[in-house]
């Protein structure tokens, strides 16, 4: 296959200065009907890689371009114009010998090839977006504080703003000693998002940390920003992928949306529901039926033997689901961390302790998995990792899995079907899919150019019986998810739980 770097040359200059805007754009080009990135590349002669970190819009597989969108092909002092196209043969010294340039400077150029340079011919854009990603999850925790301070400062203003009588009133409600507790509680998250990051190798081998440092400051944020609403679904579709080889490379620069930031609040909550004494309730709710119909459903393997089945559950989120099932109930106290997850929101809200009651995790030891049980997590999307065989010739997934939990999962699919087929496929000869979850369809309100196929419950449980099968115990099993207990909102959903084996003689 043909895949395409652009690899620029002549230029070893950091790209990691101040905040893009407009006029920091050296070269602009409109999109014409039928462009595509590696035609807009190859004619204007500027990298995939420098083409995807201007133009963070831009989708992964480069499909949501649209003919009149102005994009900016390089920031001035950075902007790289000499580019090659690689094809299938191309290794980095023959690269590197036909523009005669050292390998120091493809390098530099071209922080998205890694130090063997043996990912240059596979799906170049990928780990362009990959690397990409990283790095806004980087900037996006490192900023937590100056955005949701700054959102807390717009409460201070509007105070300021008011008549002084209005202002001695709400002084007579410790208005003002409740907006310095946020901020505090803010501070005090922002030690915790930071603690996350400060090992930046667990997002990929890269070195992020120095440079992601100073991006807060650069950052300061004047506006006012979205107020999550306590019942936030995370929507997170989790496309990282462990083999991202790194660099700091916009950590710096990328100024996080109120998506991106709606995704860090809907995590710490999500801290919430599956390490925090707090979550304890919501965890028996959805976790507790899906254990319990995982032990039945293997009832007759002697206990020694249970620890050779394997389970898989995909779209783990934080992974308590699956800590549990290979805990085997084994507790440990250790609340290391205070966070404050619901402070970011000031609407219905009861009374002062619902908005800063801090919440202590973890409420169990992560690593204390038990000696003898295999537990790995994988990150990647599962129709990649677990839909083709051919992913890993080392290990096949075709019939290797005697359990597939699917904990609010199965919504996050474009289209079902592919993700019954591969969940039917990976099963195991007398395995069992155990599913609970809504069908809030993730997708369903993408403004990218992704499909999204919505099915109700019916169709959906029609389709697994024609995909081979067999559900039982199906019934509806009231849940929360990330709920705020003390708010005055919440929503409950109405999952639907069901087990199901694969029907014999089908596929
Ligand atoms: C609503 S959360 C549920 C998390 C967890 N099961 C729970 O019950 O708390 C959906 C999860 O699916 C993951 N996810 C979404 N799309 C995915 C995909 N295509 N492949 C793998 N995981 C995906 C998200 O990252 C997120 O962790
Ligand atoms: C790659 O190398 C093979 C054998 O050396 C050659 O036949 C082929 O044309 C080359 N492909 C390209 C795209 O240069
Ligand atoms: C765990 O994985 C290793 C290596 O894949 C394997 O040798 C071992 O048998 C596994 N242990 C169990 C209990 O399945
Ligand atoms: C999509 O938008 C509709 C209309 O605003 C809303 O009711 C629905 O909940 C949204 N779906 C998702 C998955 O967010
Ligand atoms: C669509 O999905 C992508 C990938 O998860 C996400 O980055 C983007 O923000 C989503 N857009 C909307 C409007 O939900
Ligand atoms: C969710 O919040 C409601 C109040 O809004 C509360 O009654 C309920 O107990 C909470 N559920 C869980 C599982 O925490």
């Amino acid at each position: 296959m043909l895949s395409q770097i652009f690899v620029s040359a002549a230029l070893a200059m950091s790209l990691l200065p101040a905040v893009l805007t407009q006029s920091d754009c050296a070269r602009t080009y409109t999109v014409a009907v039928g462009d595509t990135c590696n035609a807009i590349g190859a004619a204007q002669h500027v990298s995939n890689f420098q083409l995807n970190f201007v133009n963070t819009q831009i989708n992964t597989d480069c499909t949501n371009l649209f003919p009149g969108e102005e994009l900016c092909l390089g920031i001035v002092g950075q902007d790289c114009t000499t580019t090659a196209v690689v094809n299938s043969n191309d290794t980095c010294p023959s690269i590197e010998a036909a523009a005669r340039i050292p390998d120091a400077t493809l390098k530099a150029n071209n922080p998205n090839i890694n130090a063997d340079c043996s990912n240059i011919a596979v799906g170049e854009a990928d780990i362009a977006e990959e690397q990409r990603h990283f790095a806004k999850v980087i900037a996006t925790f490192n900023q937590y504080s100056s955005y949701a301070l700054a959102a807390n400062n717009r409460r201070r203003k509007d105070f300021y703003s008011l008549a002084s009588e209005d202002q001695r009133m709400l002084e007579r409600l410790g208005w003002k000693a409740k907006l310095i507790d946020i901020d505090n509680a803010i501070l005090e998250n922002a030690k915790f998002v930071k603690a996350i990051i400060a090992r930046p190798v667990i997002f990929s081998d890269a070195d992020l940390g120095e440079d992601a440092e100073g991006a807060e400051e650069q950052e300061q944020q004047g506006s006012t920003h979205s107020h999550a609403d306590g019942h936030t679904h995370n929507h997170d579709h989790g496309h990282s992928h462990s083999h991202a080889g790194g660099s700091g490379y916009g950590a710096g620069r990328y100024r996080p949306t109120d998506f991106d930031m709606d995704k860090l609040r809907s995590t710490l909550k999500q801290f919430v529901r599956d390490w925090s004494e707090e979550g304890r309730s919501e965890r028996d709710a959805s976790y507790g039926p899906m254990k319990e119909a995982l032990l039945n459903h293997f009832a007759n393997v002697a206990e020694g033997e249970r620890s050779k089945l394997r389970v898989l559950v995909p779209g783990v989120g934080l992974g308590r689901l699956a800590y549990d099932i290979a805990q085997l109930d084994r507790t440990d106290q250790v609340n290391q961390h205070t966070i404050y997850p619901y402070v970011h929101s000031l609407s219905n809200i009861p009374n002062r302790n619902a908005l800063l009651r801090p919440i202590m995790i973890p409420d169990a030891l992560p690593s204390a998995i038990p000696r003898g049980v295999n537990f790995s997590l994988v990150a990647g999307d599962f129709e990649e990792v677990y839909g083709t065989d051919d992913h890993d010739e080392d290990e096949p997934q075709t019939g290797q899995w005697n359990a597939i939990m699917t904990c609010f999962f199965i919504d996050t699919a474009k289209n079902v079907i592919n993700y019954l087929r591969i969940i039917h496929k990976i099963l195991a000869p007398g395995g069992v899919w155990i599913n609970l979850g809504p069908l809030l369809w993730h997708w369903e309100n993408n403004t990218t150019n992704d499909i999204s196929i919505e099915l109700d419950l019916e169709e959906v449980k029609t389709l697994c019986e024609r995909m081979g099968f067999k559900l039982e115990n199906e019934r509806t099993i009231e849940t929360t998810y990330t709920n705020n207990s003390q708010s005055m909102l919440g929503y409950v959903y109405k999952t639907a739980f069901w087990t199901a084996t694969k029907i014999e003689g089908e596929t």
